[in-house]
């Protein structure tokens, strides 16, 4: 297997894009990332896309070849792929361009992720979205993702000792970074007062509790490392890519508050890197729900089972912390556009390692780790980052 690094990245504004459309936003992505690699079009061999459910939100399939022919590499015959596994479908794009990568049958490989889901009205949203938890046990039962993750948060805080000022707290600190990013789809900060006097969604869960519906993409572009330094003076390694899932359903978990997909991809994740915990300088973890940001502190074993919420209240998952969690905004301030939010994950990542992250940049960063979530846990992607 080759080494393999990051060589460009390249995000659009994210949020309510009137004035793009979907294939728009693709190829502004995709440009800049080739921008930023110093690359031409024709230098690419494959792509790989994420994309939850097109189908459902502009009434469009066989998005690798539109991708493909909209970025002009029609003629080339380049592989272009569609990658689908619902919120995690970037994260899950950018681990099948590494491994395409490192298995040495591709070179310089595109990494995109691609949503735009405000074009149909909330109802139509909420249910695209419940396609990725059972559609069958739950969906049809009327469950939706809001209502799934209040079950989670209703049985964590009723085991261990979160209070809701505590958690309240992980979307006061994602709104003050994503106040910080420039593509970020909230650039206000809130309070608690914010949090806790919005609008119920999903008892315990409220407006500011919840990931908004976004419009956004994001590319990134890898080659083996041994090539790297032929496009970029700041490339950055891949140094774990790990995937694992579980079941589909909440209600055949072991235990609905720990996400074990999470827990397993998390520990081979370290285990091929090589590295503790305490190397980990800052993690961008899927935060579709406030509970959400709580249990993947736990469980990518950042501290034990119960202690999230402390951590969060003493300040130490903020920038200048001891474990800086979601320095860009996370998917409740940054937005979360479904299918590009892994890719972002990966460019904010990227950002911080070269030093470029403006005012929300970790001191001296070395070593970070990604963490997307597809549903309630049935599929995860952790990758480890380092320079
Ligand atoms: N956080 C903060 N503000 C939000 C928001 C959010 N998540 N979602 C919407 N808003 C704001 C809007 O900007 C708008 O503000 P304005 O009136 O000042 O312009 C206002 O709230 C109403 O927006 P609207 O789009 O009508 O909200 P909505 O009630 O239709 O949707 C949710 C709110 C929470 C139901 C929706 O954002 C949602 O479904 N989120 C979860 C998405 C999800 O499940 N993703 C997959 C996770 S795995």
């Amino acid at each position: 297997m080759r080494d393999v690094a990051v060589i460009g990245i390249g995000c659009t504004h994210f949020g309510e894009k009137w004035e793009s459309s979907f294939r728009d936003l693709f190829i502004e992505a995709g440009a800049k990332a080739l921008e930023d690699a110093n690359l031409a079009g024709e230098q690419i061999n494959a792509m790989y896309v994420g994309n939850m459910s097109a189908g459902r939100f502009i009434e469009q399939e066989h998005i690798g070849a539109l991708i493909a022919d909209y970025a002009g590499m029609a003629t080339h015959h380049i592989p272009s792929t569609r990658v689908e596994a619902a919120c995690s479908s970037g994260g899950l794009a950018f681990r099948q361009a590494v491994l395409s990568v490192a298995s040495g049958y591709e070179d310089i490989v595109v990494a995109a992720g691609v949503e735009k889901m405000t074009d149909v009205e909330p109802g139509a949203s909420t249910d695209a979205l419940t396609g990725a938890a059972d559609r069958e046990w739950e969906g049809f039962m009327g469950a939706t993702f809001p209502g799934l993750y209040a079950m989670i948060a209703r049985d964590y805080m009723h085991r261990y000792s979160l209070t809701r000022e505590q958690l309240a707290m992980v979307p006061v600190k994602n709104h003050y970074n994503g106040a910080r990013n420039p593509i970020a789809q909230f650039q206000s900060e809130i309070t608690l007062d914010t949090v806790l006097k919005s609008t119920m969604v999903a008892d315990p869960l409220r407006l500011f509790d919840c990931s908004p519906i976004t419009d956004g993409a994001a590319a990134v572009i890898v080659a083996p490392l041994e090539r790297a330094r032929e496009f970029t003076d700041t490339p950055v390694k891949v140094l774990a890519t790990a995937q694992a899932s579980d079941t589909i359903s909440l209600h055949d978990r072991r235990d609905i508050s720990t996400l074990d997909a999470t827990v397993a991809a998390g520990k081979r994740a370290f285990g091929m890197a090589k590295l503790s915990h305490d190397d980990i300088q800052f993690v961008e973890v899927h935060d579709c729900f406030s509970i959400a940001e709580i249990c993947a502190i736990e469980d990518l074993g950042f501290c034990r089972k119960g202690e999230a919420g402390r951590l969060t209240e003493d300040g130490q998952t903020a920038i200048g912390g001891k474990i800086p969690v979601n320095t860009s905004g996370g998917l409740k301030a940054c937005g979360h556009p479904v299918g590009a939010t892994g890719i972002k994950q990966v460019c904010e990542a990227v950002q911080q390692l070269r030093g470029e992250a403006g005012k929300r940049q970790i001191d001296g960063a070395r070593y970070g780790m990604t963490h997307n979530v597809g549903g309630t846990g049935a599929t995860v992607a952790v990758h480890i980052f380092g320079v």
